[in-house]
């Protein structure tokens, strides 16, 4: 077997199970989980009725690189959302969601046969990026996001000797699970350190449509184009359909950036057979062409937030995030328990379920950036968010 596989961590979800297991949620209430990160507004009828009205074609392989229109209807998004230009024949590619995307990608960037091969990701993070770092052969290193920061990045803790070897960073902008925008003088900072070291910068840009300024999160792709690096050397932007368009089952996204990269990262997915099939590209395109959805789902989830965040508030240290639909919310010292303890005792008391902070996040320089935090994702209709809320106050009343 390969042994890089025994480098990876359980899922935060499986170490979930195993801190629940024993644990008899009281009966009275109905199971409310605010666990995972999974969209469950209803998909939009235009993307059904275009996976129906598509099944042409499937007796045939799909190219690798998608079909043009495909392409050229991720182009037109670009424009329209961030105002760029991407060329569709060489800085595109259709993806079966980022998440796989970005763990192929670290396979095609990683050289690990250059010594100390490094990854750096943010800490917390989505997971993938440490396994796709481990199963490339590199070591991934953490730089911190804490609340002291307004959760953003600190880029600048990490020593210039690890900069020296790193190949690829990851960054997570909205970020999962803090809900944090990257400003454009931190993605100038990153551009200016890609161009001193050579790495390559994976911008995870999954939660980009859900947010709740005025103004929409910044791409990676808009802010070099606002800081004329048009060739988008070395960046790779990430982006998918399954939270802008509730449609996480339909596993359909693309990336866009470097034209060099694309080339290499379409000669990777070519026999790590990573076509897109054609009922799914024609339904992408339906997607991507139509804003209406996006803007409808997108109220949604203001509104939530803005009835549910303000009554959790009033009991623990939580704020509106800049966008994503995590609450990023403080464990109250005053309880005296730690983030695991706070989602055992929840569920056990209150049949609530929410993800410890400290499962997303790895003990680095002697903190873990995510203890004391717990993640609640307001996916599910805002009736039962609410009661989920009123629960965890009157979990948190109950214990002061
Ligand atoms: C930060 C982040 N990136 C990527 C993904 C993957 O999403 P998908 O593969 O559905 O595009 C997720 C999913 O939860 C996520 O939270």
């Amino acid at each position: 077997m390969n042994p890089l596989l025994s480098l990876l961590q359980p899922y935060p979800f499986e170490r979930l199970r195993q801190l629940f297991a024993g644990v008899t949620p009281a009966p009275e209430y109905r199971a409310i989980s605010l666990g995972i990160g999974e969209p469950k507004h209803p998909t939009p009828q235009l993307i059904k009725d275009a996976l129906a009205n598509s099944m042409d074609g499937l007796a045939a392989y799909p190219a690798t690189a998608g079909d043009i229109q495909l392409r050229e209807a991720c182009a037109g998004w670009m424009d329209r959302r961030y105002g760029v230009k991407v060329n569709p024949a060489t800085q595109i590619l259709p993806v079966n969601g980022s998440r796989e995307a970005l763990f192929a990608f670290a396979q095609t960037v990683i050289d690990p046969s250059r010594p100390g091969a490094t990854v750096v990701s943010p800490n917390p993070f989505y997971q993938i990026y440490e396994g796709a770092a481990l199963l490339s052969g590199a070591t991934p290193y953490f730089a911190p996001s804490v609340a002291e920061r307004n959760f953003a990045v600190d880029w600048d803790s990490v020593p210039d000797e690890v900069w020296q070897r790193t190949q690829l960073i990851f960054v997570c902008s909205p970020g999962n699970p803090t809900g944090a925008v990257m400003p454009l003088s931190e993605w100038e900072k990153l551009f200016a350190l890609s161009d001193k070291y050579g790495f390559v910068i994976a911008s995870d840009e999954c939660y980009s449509e859900i947010y709740f300024r005025d103004e929409a999160p910044l791409g990676g792709l808009e802010a070099a184009t606002k800081l004329g690096r048009t060739d988008f050397k070395r960046l790779m932007m990430f982006t998918s359909l399954s939270k802008r368009s509730n449609v996480p089952g339909m596993r359909s996204g693309f990336v866009a950036g470097d034209a060099d990269l694309i080339k290499s990262f379409l000669l990777y997915r070519t026999y790590h057979g990573g076509a897109m099939s054609p009922t799914i590209q024609k339904a992408s395109i339906a997607a991507w062409n139509d804003e209406q959805h996006v803007v409808e789902n997108r109220a949604l989830y203001r509104q939530k937030f803005a009835e549910i965040t303000p009554m959790l508030s009033k009991v623990m240290d939580v704020a509106l995030p800049d966008a994503s639909f995590y609450l990023w919310a403080k464990v109250p010292d005053s309880l005296g328990m730690s983030d695991t303890e706070f989602a055992k005792a929840l569920l056990a008391q209150y049949n609530v379920t929410v993800l410890p902070g400290s499962y997303l996040a790895r003990e680095a320089n002697g903190i873990n950036p995510g203890a004391q935090r717990v993640r609640m994702a307001l996916v599910a209709e805002t009736a039962e968010c609410r009661e989920a809320a009123e629960r965890i106050v009157q979990f948190i009343q109950s214990r002061t």
